[in-house]
């Protein structure tokens, strides 16, 4: 794939765009306003290479490209996406100003909102141009993850790249233990600003939910916690054909992303062997299956202490329920519903949700969708190597083929 985006490409991308928001009803676009507009956005690329999105393409974009997110059990909820333009922001300041007014308006009280935070999109002709904004962090809230001596791993093993980075790069952490959020790595033209330790400046920012269990009162002596909004920082959005590399979003938790991956995964925070001793089970063999018997607990204390808490999150059953109910709605309108079979799975108890009995259409759709990107780093170093050489990078900024093969979970249960 070519890195450059041709006029043609952007052309077809954009209408079919288009015509994907005609065919909503809640923009109520004529075949008036759809010429009208056509015509238009051709004129624009034509003149500049690229087009300019108005406040409504831009909310209609986001939430349609949540909609294609064929990994998403959530995205029955598309039409609730709030989006807050921020393609104005340029400075560091104003940037931190408006990642702090998403972390506000994303946490509402605990009822989280669903929200997106747009910054400015990249030229798709002037690729060698450094990127305006972009944040290196993979999640706005993430544990920090500190390599011992020993080998072994304070907080979040998942972080310990992006940890050590921030230790380079100047972060002096006030305290070191297995729970602590990672400062902002916020990019501007290409360079990287000093860590913004922003949860230690704003700790008002973050919420937490420390874990306790309905009937087993010791449980809370594991002393476990998580954050309370999900919002993936690292994805770009691309609309009709235009990249914004720097858009992230939130939306809530389904618990098992918790509970069965973020605290169970041995390679995470490991937590099962210490779940099943607080509960008293025999861990002396696999077969009795108190691994199994472990998760199941530690998801019911996730689910119970959210509640507590009074803060939104879902579990695999309600979601796998309406994500059904989606499908066939959308199946008796006659619109497509693509999926990722393997990812609309919960990673517990899959065969007891509908997702499990059914086929998805796996096809993605291009130009309206959220994409893995390299990072910001090595977007930035490609760049500079580029134009040092007078060429331009091979890769191609949003990789299809990565998208599939990738391991790694920002939506659904990783
Ligand atoms: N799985 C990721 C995590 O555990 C979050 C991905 C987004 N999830 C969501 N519910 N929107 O942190």
């Amino acid at each position: 794939m070519n890195f450059q985006t041709s006029a043609t490409t952007l052309r077809q991308q954009s209408k079919a765009f288009l015509s994907d928001m005609a065919n909503d009803p809640r923009w109520a676009l004529t075949d008036m306003d759809f010429q009208t507009r056509w015509t238009e956005i051709q004129k624009e690329i034509e003149a500049t290479g690229t087009y300019t999105h108005s406040e409504k393409e831009l909310t209609f974009g986001a939430q349609w490209a949540w909609r294609n997110s064929n990994r998403c059990i959530g995205r029955h909820m598309w039409r609730s996406l709030k989006v807050h333009d921020a393609r104005s922001a340029q400075e560091n300041k104003d940037i931190v100003h408006a990642l702090g007014q998403h972390m506000e308006t994303a946490w509402n009280d605990g009822q989280i909102q669903s929200l997106i935070t747009i910054f400015a999109p990249r030229h798709p002709r002037r690729l060698m141009e450094p990127d305006p904004v972009r944040i290196g962090n993979g999640q706005l809230i993430r544990y920090a993850g500190f390599k011992q001596s020993d080998g072994s791993v304070q907080g979040d093993p998942a972080s310990v790249a992006l940890t050590q980075h921030m230790l380079d790069q100047g972060w002096r952490p006030e305290n070191r233990h297995a729970f602590v959020p990672l400062p902002w790595s916020i990019w501007t033209e290409d360079e990287e600003h000093p860590p913004e330790d922003v949860f230690a400046k704003c700790p008002q920012w973050l919420h937490e939910v420390e874990l306790t269990h309905p009937e087993w009162p010791g449980f809370a002596e594991l002393a476990l916690k998580w954050y309370a909004i999900p919002a993936i920082s690292e994805m770009a959005l691309v609309i009709g054909g235009i990249t914004y590399p720097c858009a992230p979003f939130n939306g809530w938790y389904m618990g098992t992303e918790i509970g069965a991956r973020n605290l169970a995964d041995e390679d995470r925070y490991n937590v099962l062997p210490a779940v099943a001793k607080c509960i008293g089970l025999d861990t002396s063999s696999p077969r009795n299956l108190w691994k199994d018997r472990a998760l199941v607990e530690l998801n019911r204390a996730v689910l119970h202490s959210f509640d507590d808490a009074g803060i939104t999150m879902g579990d695999h059953h309600e979601l796998g329920a309406q994500f059904e109910k989606f499908c066939k709605v959308e199946a008796r309108g006659g619109r497509a519903v693509t999926g990722d079979w393997s990812w609309l799975n919960p990673p517990i108890s899959g065969p007891s949700t509908p997702q499990f009995h059914r086929a998805f259409d796996g096809r993605v759709s291009p130009h309206t969708n959220y994409f893995y990107q390299s990072s910001a780093a090595e977007d930035a170093k490609a760049r500079k190597r580029g134009a040092k050489n007078g060429s331009t990078p091979s890769a191609d900024p949003y990789d299809l083929e990565h998208h599939h093969a990738t391991p790694r979970c920002p939506f659904g249960h990783g």
